[in-house]
């Protein structure tokens, strides 16, 4: 099958389709992204304000994967990818990170165009043999973002996605062959397009290849692996949820819990749903919501909370399948297995 041999030069440890898991803020950390790469998938380490944590995660990563970057041909590269959260973020001190640890993918989410060319630009100076992948949601975003600076790679997050993404977005089934098609058309179809949301096993993966992307990125999914740092509660409360479009919903107001939002306008997210999202659908006032939240949680309320309503657990509409805990290892295995016999199943088909 030919879409992994887009990755075959830039990231030769990575089996075909491509697998990766998100760069999940605080949960995907080195021992996630380890297990990850080392089952032929891109392992990803997500977003820490603490740089110093960061950068002793990244070392980690190094010094646990020496067998697998003994095989490589640049052994300088480290395989695994680093996400940032690029609004807010202090560009030089990422850039020193990046000259140290060299990851083999920089993903860069959560900001319009001309913030991801100074940062592109930047991480192509720092640390040149980094490939700089960029997470979107919309057309419009895809075309501005690739004409701005021709990112090595574009992972297009569908509205299924869990956590944060475009406010207003479509799903992948759309996404993907309406970006091709843009991009096609101004001249730019050479860019490999990665899918996001709602893909959590072989059968969603065969149809985002099936719809043009070279390779795929699933967070839900990984929330299962033990590798993920997540608490137990957090990891039930996945497990028990079923029919994802009911039990997860997409707002700003998780990101309005606890005190102002500092999220751009252009972005809300997918949680599963809690009685503070029902709350503020039906009209109630944050700050109602909020101090009604704090009594119940001082102990003065009549209400008992449960873990949903006390924060926000941030999840996929692909939450539903996702039921079992599972070694993250043997997950990139399973759903790269199953996608590829779907894949010729249906070639097979009359
Ligand atoms: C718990 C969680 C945390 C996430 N954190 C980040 C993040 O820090 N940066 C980012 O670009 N995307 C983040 N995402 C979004 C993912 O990159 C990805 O688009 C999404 O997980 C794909 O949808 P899925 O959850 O249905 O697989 C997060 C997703 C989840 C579920």
């Amino acid at each position: 099958m030919s879409f992994g041999n887009v990755f075959k030069r830039t990231l030769p440890w990575v089996q075909s389709p491509l697998i990766a898991n998100a760069p999940m803020s605080g949960a995907a950390l080195s021992e996630l992204a380890i297990a990850v790469s080392r089952a032929g998938g891109l392992g990803q380490i997500g977003f820490l304000d603490d740089m110093h944590q960061l950068s002793n995660e990244l070392q980690m990563a190094r010094d646990k994967l020496q067998d697998l970057i003994a095989t490589l041909p640049d052994p300088q590269v480290l395989p695994i990818g680093v996400g940032v959260i690029v609004f807010g973020s202090p560009m030089e001190a990422w850039m020193r990170l990046f000259k140290t640890h060299k990851p083999a993918v920089v993903w860069l989410s959560f900001a319009g165009a001309n913030d991801i060319r100074q940062w592109t630009e930047a991480i192509r100076q720092a640390s040149p043999k980094s490939q700089v992948w960029v997470q979107l949601g919309s057309v419009q975003a895809a075309l501005e973002i690739v004409q701005a600076c021709h990112p090595d790679a574009l992972v297009l997050q569908g509205s299924d996605a869990g956590g944060h993404g475009h406010q207003d977005g479509a799903s992948i089934v759309s996404l993907i062959p309406e970006v091709t098609d843009t991009l096609l058309h101004h001249g730019n179809g050479d860019i490999p397009l990665i899918a996001a949301g709602g893909i959590v096993d072989g059968r969603g993966t065969a149809a985002a290849l099936a719809l043009g992307a070279s390779g795929v990125v699933m967070g839900t999914r990984f929330l299962s692996a033990p590798e993920t740092r997540i608490p137990q509660i957090y990891r039930d409360a996945i497990f028990k949820a079923s029919d994802g479009g009911q039990a997860t919903a997409r707002s700003r107001v998780f990101d309005e819990i606890w005190g102002p939002n500092f999220w751009p306008a252009t972005y809300d997210g997918r949680c599963l749903r809690n009685r503070v999202y029902d709350q503020y659908a039906s009209g109630m006032d944050i700050k109602k919501i909020r101090s009604w939240l704090a009594s119940e949680m001082n102990g003065s309320g009549s209400e008992s909370l449960d873990v949903h309503d006390m924060g926000s657990l941030w999840a996929g509409t692909g939450v539903g399948m996702v039921n079992s805990m599972q070694r993250a290892g043997d997950i990139v295995q399973t759903v790269r297995d199953v996608a590829l016999k779907r894949i010729g199943s249906l070639a097979r088909e009359e």
